[in-house]
């Protein structure tokens, strides 16, 4: 298993998750516990990028309950079809809000956060949870980010159940 995370400091996202695409594909290989993986993939993209928050939420009869994550503390509990991971995990499309306060319904978990991207993720045709990522600054998401958290979610995909 990798021990440390290679990646070049001064360089543009998309090349970022290039790099790092691989090293999380290596590090969840041969290891089945979920929470482990989950822990270790919201670790890697905190240290790539210094997102604000990045964890995930996993969905639990009729809501989505706080997963393995990097940040602040964050809300536990949200049911489905609410805020914008409840959103995202409804209609099982990425969601990229430039201004959170402009989405109606979201869940501010932190103030500090104003924009934030969330990814389904879908196992054998049902949405089992979210990737969520939450910035402090407005409009940092592009679909750079679309793209590359997209891949990272297939590797999750792969092992989460
Ligand atoms: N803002 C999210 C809630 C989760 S936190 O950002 C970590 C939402 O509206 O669903």
């Amino acid at each position: 298993m990798a021990e440390s995370l290679s990646f070049s400091r001064a360089a543009d996202r998309g090349t970022v998750y290039d790099e790092i695409l691989p090293q999380i594909a290596a590090l969840v290989e041969g290891e089945a516990d979920v929470v482990a993986n989950l822990a270790n993939i919201a670790a890697v993209l905190k240290q790539a990028f210094g997102f604000f928050w990045v964890g995930f939420y996993l969905a639990k009869e009729s809501e989505l309950v706080l997963g393995p994550f990097q940040g602040p503390l964050a809300c536990t509990r949200i049911k489905f079809g609410q805020g914008v991971c409840g959103h995202a995990y409804s209609t099982r499309e990425t969601i990229i809000v430039p201004n959170v306060d402009e989405f109606p319904g979201h869940i501010a978990c932190a103030s500090e956060s104003r924009s934030e991207i969330v990814v389904p993720i879908i196992k054998d045709d049902r949405c089992v949870g979210v990737l969520d990522v939450d910035s402090d600054r407005l409009d940092d998401f592009s679909q750079v980010d679309s793209d590359g958290l997209a891949r990272i979610v297939r590797i999750v995909e792969g092992f989460v159940e």
